[in-house]
């Protein structure tokens, strides 16, 4: 049977390679669409927690996973040689930077090696990884025609960027619109076949190159915004001028005006990194990403200036940062989640130590916390005392906000989390 008509009647194999905040919601939706999936994963962890039936994801119900295990719609393994068996095959593994801010696509080459060892005629090949324009047709696509299949004619190839954004409780992966594009006309139809048949809108583009620039303006968008309104903050406070009031306000425009919040910096797998993706690859047909780099200098800064203005806040009381007892409320990288992926609270933790403070921290998602030689737990806040400051890093909504400005001696608000609180011990970024 064809591809094609192997996706309309849901028996096409689907193999996820990766299964992770991107992966595992992926997996989960082609199987309760009833496609027969198989996980891929390095983690041996992860694979016996998805075929006990549970689920490690926030977004992901561990009921759904179960229901998927038990009508044996979805399984993993760390047995590359059933990609084999596979009729198409979605790679979601991690691309990470380098120290040196480099593109390390170590990951995906690892993934596409172990496809192309078992690639065979008519399998679709899709990257999802957020990556550079050019991976798909100037790595992947080489590395797979190795083993003597030609692309396009023999197998399919496409890019589809993953638009997930966990704790969104609004937008799911079935009602994020998709992006696909292939390297011929056929892989993208293909592409856009399966993702149609489990997703409610499915974007069609002309190549594998816009489709990867797609992701990276949408992630660049983000980040240059954020560090525009950033640096409006910065400037806000030397002008005594509340910046939280005046995003609100501006907001009531009704176009042409879109609110991004200022805050303690980025944090995530893909707004602080994704980025560098682009400039990096711009670099090479000598052009320079100036809006990337001067909002990845804000952004990157953003944590040293919550060190200052937790300085600033010490000082009403005749306080250093050296010796005070300052405790964090928040730690994960945004509200409601538990990933600590590039939190701008290690920063501020990092900095403190750095400065002689004694730092604690409550986050009702992340239990402990290690970083460095600092192994911390989280603390009850009711049990907490002499706390000399507090630091709203993240604004969970679980926080008891209305208790703070009595509990603590001094808080330093970074997400406007007390907002229409009037008390002299706040200060907001
Ligand atoms: N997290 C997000 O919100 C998000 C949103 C959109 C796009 N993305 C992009 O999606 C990709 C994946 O991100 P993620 O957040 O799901 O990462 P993740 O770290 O949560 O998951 C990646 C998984 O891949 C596995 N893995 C690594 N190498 C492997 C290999 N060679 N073979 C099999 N499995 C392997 C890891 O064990 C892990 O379980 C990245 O490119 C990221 O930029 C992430």
């Amino acid at each position: 049977m064809e591809l094609k008509d192997k996706i309309q009647k849901r028996q096409a194999k689907v193999g996820i390679i990766g299964l992770g905040y991107v992966g595992l919601p992926l997996a989960v939706e082609f199987a309760l669409h009833g496609f027969n999936v198989t996980g891929f994963d390095v983690d041996t962890w992860k694979v016996g927690e998805i075929n006990g039936s549970r689920s490690y994801i926030g977004d992901v119900k561990t009921a759904d996973v179960a229901r998927a295990v038990e009508q044996q719609k979805l399984r993993a393994t760390t047995d590359m040689s059933k990609l084999h068996d596979m009729d198409a095959i979605d790679i979601c593994v991690p691309t990470p930077l380098r120290k040196t801010r480099d593109p390390d696509l170590s990951y995906v080459v690892q993934a596409v090696e172990a496809v192309k060892a078992r690639l065979r005629r008519g399998q679709l090949v899709i990257l999802e990884s957020t990556t550079y324009p050019g991976t798909t047709d100037e790595v992947v696509q080489p590395a797979l025609e190795e083993g003597g299949l030609k692309a396009g004619t023999d197998f399919h190839l496409a890019f589809s960027p993953e638009r997930v954004d966990p704790g969104n409780v609004k937008y799911s992966t079935k009602t994020i619109p998709k992006v696909v594009g292939g390297i011929n006309r056929e892989s993208t139809d293909l592409a856009a076949d399966l993702y149609g048949a489990i997703i409610d809108t499915v974007v069609r583009v002309s190549s594998t190159q816009v489709a990867e620039m797609v992701k990276l303006l949408e992630n660049t968008f983000r980040a240059v915004n954020i560090g525009l309104v950033n640096d409006i903050a910065l400037m806000s406070h030397r002008m005594n001028i509340d910046v939280w009031e005046v995003i609100d306000a501006a907001s009531t425009k009704p176009f042409g005006f879109m609110p991004f919040y200022p805050g303690p910096g980025l944090g995530g797998h893909c707004i602080p990194i994704d980025p560098f993706y682009l400039s990096w690859k711009a670099r090479q047909s000598g052009f320079e990403a100036r809006f990337i780099e001067l909002a990845g200098h804000v952004n990157g800064s953003m944590p040293a200036y919550v060190v200052e203005r937790i300085s600033e806040a010490l000082n009403t009381r005749k306080k250093a940062i050296n010796g005070s007892r300052i405790h964090l409320l928040g730690v994960a990288y945004k509200k409601d989640v538990s990933d600590m992926r590039e939190s701008p609270a290690l920063d501020i933790l990092e900095l403190l130590e750095r400065r002689g403070a004694q730092v604690s921290y409550t986050d009702p998602y992340v239990p402990r916390l290690q970083h460095g030689i600092t192994d911390l737990r989280s603390a009850d806040e009711s049990s907490l005392n002499g706390i000399d400051c507090a630091v709203i890093c993240t604004n969970h909504a679980a926080f008891d906000y209305a208790a703070m400005p009595q509990r603590y001696p001094l808080i330093v608000d970074t997400r406007n989390a007390l907002k229409g609180v009037e008390a002299k011990n706040i200060f907001r970024l």
